[in-house]
């Protein structure tokens, strides 16, 4: 399994919606690093890299965007647009985020810092790292 699309423990009551991320509740690793990324129109394109060590959990906590993922075999397409619905994505998944909403934003938790090093950023050179390295496919799978 390379990645999982699946629904967010709400923690929330009559008051409104309270999704937590900790200790294995909602994600299936230990957080390292957050961002989110915003003010992003349709007709623009992100990601488009694959990470070697970096597993990422990818919410549209507002809005909604496609994610297109690929482990090298075959391609799925995502459609995110709902804040209480996850992303899971393994290592060594090369994926594409595209056709943002304008009030789209995208937060992405990982298990890793940021390393530019650890970023493949060519699909032939992913599809290389694929078949050399073995590393990717057989990734760790989520606890979920
Ligand atoms: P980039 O990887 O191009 O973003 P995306 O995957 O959405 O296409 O990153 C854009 C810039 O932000 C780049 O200069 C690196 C920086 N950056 C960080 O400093 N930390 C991070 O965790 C991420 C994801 C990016």
């Amino acid at each position: 399994m390379h990645y999982k699309v699946y629904d967010l423990v709400d923690t929330g009551d009559d008051r409104g919606g309270l999704i937590p991320f900790e200790g294995g509740m909602n994600v299936p690793f230990e957080v390292c690093r957050t961002f989110y990324i915003f003010n992003t129109r349709p007709g623009i394109s992100r990601g488009s890299h694959a990470n070697r060590n970096s597993q990422f959990l990818l919410v549209v906590i507002s809005g909604s965007c496609k994610v297109k993922i690929d482990n090298g075999h075959e391609q799925t397409i995502a459609t995110l647009n709902r804040p209480n619905q996850a992303l899971w994505l393994d290592k060594m998944v090369w994926k594409e985020m595209y056709d943002f909403s304008y009030n789209a934003i995208l937060l992405v938790l990982s298990n890793a810092k940021y390393d530019e090093n650890e970023y493949i950023r060519n699909y032939a050179d992913y599809q290389s790292a694929l078949t050399t390295d073995g590393s990717g496919v057989k990734g760790d799978d989520a606890s979920y």
